[in-house]
């Protein structure tokens, strides 16, 4: 039997011979393993694909609290939207207006907030949050809030900033002090440490003023802030619940900012990295690819920073020139968008004394350039491969001499159209069936190796119907991962890890999902984690993800190769840092039915191997519902150098073995 890689045109031949081979074995699949290493593993293989689609950025990983925070880019003809998860309390006059004083020349709108004459009790404004905010008394909020009177009034008091359930209890309340005079901008903060831990979370934040007091006067607000603590406790920073199951994969990449969510329906609507950065409130925020207003408030720094954080690369996008809604920027006109990239990329990795936007970086308390080493030129520009030529030929060049060490991502269909020059890198997606997945987890065993490199950058099984991939549920689509799509997605990262001398990372998209009352807020199912305002629910695909993240090698190891129309399939690697080494062994079972794998070892081995394993039926899902529906379990088994393993149906193992040397 052939260990060695098939080549390119090797392939069909010996996938014949191996399905012939295979149906010998049927009922006993041997894996004869070779102890010699056919290449070493990228350190970067497993890591994540993250943009704002589905309130993954807002509402989701960035902590604030407060949707709608700073009436960003709302239209104030329209106000039930430009309203947006805003509440009177005690029938306050809530309008959102176009400032003639803005808070800042990026945020041109302000909430006017005027109370009825005759009015006796506390009246102001609420925020819903998104869906909901997780009140707990163990905890310290951050509030602030811009405000000013456009009228001067002799007032001096008080107004309430407070944490109350829908039925008006006050979980937490602090008062902070206003002043008739203030008719320019002011911010104050406070800080909320409630009493009570709310057992629902239909809860709202609220500012609320005497009535009596200012009966018939109008206070201007702007830039609202709510913050719980945050993961490492960085200010602006990440939501610790959603920030750990994220870190408890350890992935080795984060790919930022997109994604569609780059693109831009218009040119004018982009993603603009110097938007991003700075002060909040000089961050204008931005009409998003998918459905909602982003506030920018996870800008390029804050992405870098979590990357830092998670000891993640990052694989950063720059916008190559195209915008989804069907606009190319012509030949000719490139230059100040390639000027833009170079500026960001600079902000990113660049010298501070050459560059201003390093200088910037710099100044934001961070001197030293961050982990990034791919850049990706655009995103999908299959969908305008016609202009891709000379956008990827302009951008590919101006940025490789700008910067000789990184390496740059092409996105259009592999080698379709022919590109120049050759791309080094593409970033390859695909959405499909869990069966497409199985099948071709051989896919990358047919490249050429010429020294061209992959990166799986989005993937995921959605649907079981491959006539009709994008429909509803009730044409197959899935509403969350089960373990049949998990462990067909499984199976191909078993193909992945064999072809991890081309292949230098792979993420599953999308990672995260706002799950609020049957995925209304999910602009694409199904997603790799889903959460609420108070809860994550870490799918099967996660498991998936965490377990082959989790038990990596530094050196792959041939064995024999699965069939390709079977339903088991297996990778072996060898971590080479501990002494002695580890052998980890993936197995993937895709049927219902248990299979038994003899593997035959070159060396010897300890008798006792620990097994993680992932199982459950074919329709089982992690659902908010139920959510522990499948979970990893641990256990150890009896092994040798030659020993049987049962892989229980629809299951992803990970063996570890401890070798001899
Ligand atoms: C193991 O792999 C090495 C390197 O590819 C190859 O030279 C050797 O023949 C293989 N061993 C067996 C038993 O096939
Ligand atoms: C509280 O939020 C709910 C929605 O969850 C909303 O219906 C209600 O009006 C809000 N109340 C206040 C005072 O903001
Ligand atoms: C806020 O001030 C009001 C009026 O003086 C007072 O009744 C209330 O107890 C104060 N609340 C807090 C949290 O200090
Ligand atoms: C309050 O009453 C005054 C005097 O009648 C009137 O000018 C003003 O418009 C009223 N304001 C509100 C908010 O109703
Ligand atoms: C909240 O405020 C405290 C005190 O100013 C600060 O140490 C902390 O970093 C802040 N947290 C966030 C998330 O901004
Ligand atoms: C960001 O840069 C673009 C051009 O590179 C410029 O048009 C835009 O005004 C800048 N935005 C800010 C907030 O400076
Ligand atoms: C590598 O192989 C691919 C597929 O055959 C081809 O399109 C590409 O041009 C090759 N790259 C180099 C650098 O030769
Ligand atoms: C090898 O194992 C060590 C000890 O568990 C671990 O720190 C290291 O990350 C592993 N190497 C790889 C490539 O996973
Ligand atoms: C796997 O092996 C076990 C015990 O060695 C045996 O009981 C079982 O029937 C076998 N299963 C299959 C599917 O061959």
């Amino acid at each position: 039997m052939d260990f060695s890689r098939p080549g390119f045109l090797m392939l069909p031949i010996l996938l014949t011979s191996l399905a012939f081979l295979c149906v010998l074995v049927n009922a006993q699949t041997t894996v004869v393993v070779n102890g010699t290493a056919s290449h070493s593993i990228p350190s970067t293989l497993w890591g994540q694909m993250f943009e704002d689609i589905s309130h993954s950025g807002d509402g989701g990983l960035y902590a604030e609290l407060l949707q709608n925070r700073a009436f960003q880019m709302v239209d104030v003809s329209d106000q039930a939207t430009a309203l947006s998860a805003w509440h009177s309390v005690n029938e306050a006059q809530l309008t959102v207006i176009e400032e003639t004083i803005p808070v800042s020349s990026a945020l041109p709108n302000a909430l006017s907030v005027t109370i009825p004459n005759g009015s006796s009790s506390q009246v102001g404004v609420g925020n819903e949050g998104y869906f909901g905010i997780k009140v707990d008394s163990s905890e310290t909020y951050n509030a602030s809030l811009f405000y000013r009177f456009p009228t001067a009034s002799s007032f001096n008091g008080i107004a309430t900033v407070a944490l109350q359930t829908s039925t008006g209890q006050i979980l937490g309340a602090t008062n902070v002090t206003l002043s008739g005079s203030q008719t320019s901008w002011l911010q104050v903060v406070a800080t909320i440490q409630p009493t009570i831990t709310a057992n629902a979370l239909t809860n709202n934040f609220t500012v609320t003023v005497d009535g009596a007091a200012l009966a018939g006067q109008t206070i201007n607000f702007a830039m609202f802030s709510l913050f719980p603590p945050t993961f490492k406790n960085r200010p602006n920073g990440m939501r610790v619940d959603i920030a750990e199951t994220l870190s408890a994969m350890v992935p080795s990449f984060f790919r930022l900012p997109g994604g569609n969510n780059l693109e831009g329906q218009t040119v004018a609507t982009r993603w603009q990295w110097n938007n991003t950065v700075g002060p909040l409130v000089d961050r204008p925020g931005r009409v998003g690819d998918w459905g909602y207003v982003n506030t920018d408030g996870v800008g390029l720094f804050e992405y870098l920073s979590w990357c830092e954080d998670l000891n993640m690369q990052a694989i950063m996008a720059v916008w190559s020139g195209f915008a989804l809604g069907g606009t190319s920027i012509a030949e000719d006109d490139l230059g100040p968008y390639i000027q833009q990239a170079i500026d960001q990329i600079n902000f990113a990795v660049g010298d501070p004394s050459e560059s201003d936007a390093a200088a910037l970086r710099a100044s934001l308390g961070h001197p030293d350039p961050f982990p990034v080493a791919h850049i990706e030129i655009g995103n999908e520009d299959f969908f305008a491969p016609d202009t891709y030529t000379y956008r990827w030929n302009q951008f590919s060049t101006a940025l490789q001499s700008a910067f000789p060490s990184l390496s740059f991502l092409a996105t259009s269909d592999t080698f379709n159209p022919v590109l120049t020059p050759n791309p080094a890198e593409w970033d390859i997606h695909v959405y499909q069936t869990p069966s497409w997945f199985a099948e071709n987890s051989f896919i990358y065993d047919g490249f050429e190796r010429n020294g061209t490199h992959y990166f799986e950058g989005e993937y995921a099984a959605i649907s079981t119907n491959p006539n009709d991939l994008f429909g509803t549920p009730a044409d197959g689509r899935l509403t969350f991962p089960t373990m049949q799509s998990s462990t067909g997605e499984a199976a191909f990262m078993t193909g992945l890890e064999r072809n991890s001398d081309i292949v230098f990372a792979a993420s599953y998209a999308p990672l995260l999902n706002l799950w609020v009352q049957h995925v209304v807020n999910s602009q694409w199912t199904p997603n790799l984690v889903s959460f609420d305002s108070g809860n994550v629910y870490p799918s099967t695909s996660y498991y998936v993800q965490q377990l082959f993240s989790l038990n990596r090698g530094d050196e792959y190891l041939p064995s024999t190769l699965p069939d390709v129309s079977g339903t088991t399939f297996w990778s072996v690697v060898r971590n080479t840092s501990v002494t002695p080494n580890k052998i980890i062994i993936k197995v993937v079972n895709t049927i219902g039915i248990a299979s038994n794998i003899t593997f035959q070892l070159p060396f010897a081995v300890e008798n006792t191997a620990t097994v993680q394993l992932l199982t459950g039926a074919e329709t089982d899902s992690n659902t908010p519902t139920a959510p522990n529906t499948v979970a990893p379990q641990s256990n150890t088994i009896t092994v040798g150098d030659t020993f049987t393993y049962n892989a229980p149906g629809f299951s992803v193992s990970a063996l570890t073995l401890t070798g001899s040397t």
